[in-house]
């Protein structure tokens, strides 16, 4: 299996903000999580993520066990994460923020997802040189 998440459990107090989830997903899927507001998505996926660790419950992705393990290690095993909220380098250039993404997975080249980026072809206003703090965000 590609990744699987089997019975995870976080509860904080008496809240139980994700209570025995399991899911499964196949290589090349496209699969949502979707809930109202409080449901435990964004907790599921702070578990997944190794942003905070659960009560129980197990995290396998290419037939590790990263459950509990750091955002650092996770990430290099291969899973991306993003945020509602962005968080950008504002001093850096659009360019020089994308780079930080990839160059952050020090992972092996053969597990690195195929990255290309053609500035000059990114359209006819071309903005990857300019400091991310001024361009549009969203
Ligand atoms: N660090 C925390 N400490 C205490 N309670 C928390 C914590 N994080 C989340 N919760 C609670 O866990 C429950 C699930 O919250 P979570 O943020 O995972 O939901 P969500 O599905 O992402 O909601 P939304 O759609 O509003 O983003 C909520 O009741 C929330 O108040
Ligand atoms: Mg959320």
């Amino acid at each position: 299996m590609f990744f699987e998440v089997k019975n995870l459990r976080k509860w904080f107090g008496g809240v139980k903000a994700v209570d025995g989830v399991s899911l499964s997903v196949n290589q090349g899927e496209i699969c949502s999580v979707i809930g109202p507001n409080g449901a435990g998505k964004t907790t599921l996926f702070n578990l997944i993520t190794g942003f905070i660790r659960p009560d129980s419950g197990e995290v396998i992705f290419l037939d590790e066990d990263v459950t509990g393990k750091s955002p650092k290690l996770i990430t290099e095993r291969g899973i991306a994460r993003s945020f509602q909220i962005v968080n950008i380098f504002p001093r850096l250039t659009v360019y020089e923020n994308i780079m930080v993404a990839v160059l952050a997975q020090q992972i092996p080249e053969t597990r690195r997802p195929a990255v290309s980026w053609e500035p000059e072809t990114a359209g006819s206003r071309n903005r990857s040189s300019h400091a991310a703090q001024a361009s549009i965000v969203g």
